[in-house]
């Protein structure tokens, strides 16, 4: 045995050093524009666990961003005509890592808000991973709009990390402060950890291979 680590072990080490030292600006998209609308909770949840796992989140609200129905892409309107708030979200899409969507179940599908907010950005997204953290009032956790979103995203040309996070019953999932509560709350808090770190593994590799 000698005192010097092999070559292996330091392209790894490196390797492991740079992943760790990765800064991370994560989107995290929302979009029930209900009143008393639940989904606003875990969309909170998550921007502050991101943050607090180091990255930078930042939520996107389709009710705040307040786009009309869109007509056309982003990227169609001549310089300087897209409406602000569209011109607004492209620049923040295009300067993000990576994404989280938070998706609810509407009728056996997705929300047409966060659809509309969406459908209007395509080179925007290109090669960003995005995660999908979907949720119900009842006990399926909105799996199908889930599963409807993960061929969405794809198709606007991102990579949707394999491991998703579902909420049942989000009604009693928080307390008044927004913690996570009851049995829901603590399945969300053990899965948090397995799901971040595929998003963070697929947003470090996609920057890596960029040269961003
Ligand atoms: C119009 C409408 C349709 C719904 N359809 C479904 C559904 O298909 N599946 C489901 O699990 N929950 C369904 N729900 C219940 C939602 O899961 C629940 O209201 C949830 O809080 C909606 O998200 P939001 O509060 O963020 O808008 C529906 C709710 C509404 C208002």
């Amino acid at each position: 045995m000698t005192g010097f680590a092999s070559l292996p072990t330091l392209l790894f080490l490196r390797g492991s050093w740079q992943h760790s030292m990765m800064s991370r600006h994560i989107l995290i998209f929302y979009g029930s524009y209900r009143q008393n609308r639940q989904g606003i909770h875990l969309a909170q949840w998550l921007v502050d666990q991101l943050q607090t796992s180091g990255d930078t989140a930042e939520l996107v609200d389709a009710k705040a961003v307040n786009l009309p129905m869109l007509d056309q892409r982003y990227s169609d309107y001549a310089e300087g005509t897209a409406p602000p708030a569209m011109a607004d979200l492209a620049s923040k899409i295009s300067a993000a890592d990576a994404f989280v969507f938070v998706v609810g179940e509407y009728n056996g599908g997705i929300q047409a808000g966060l659809k509309n907010l969406v459908d209007h950005y395509l080179p925007e997204f290109r090669r960003r991973p995005t995660a999908i953290a979907s949720y119900s009032a009842g006990p399926f956790s909105g799996l199908r709009s889930a599963q409807d979103w993960r061929i969405i995203l794809g198709a606007l040309g991102m990579v949707v990390t394999p491991n998703s996070l579902g909420l049942a019953r989000i009604n009693q999932a928080f307390d008044g402060d927004g913690t996570p509560i009851g049995e829901d709350g603590a399945r969300l808090e053990r899965a948090f950890a397995a799901f971040a770190d595929d998003l963070h593994f697929w947003s470090d590799a996609a920057k890596m291979k960029s040269g961003s």
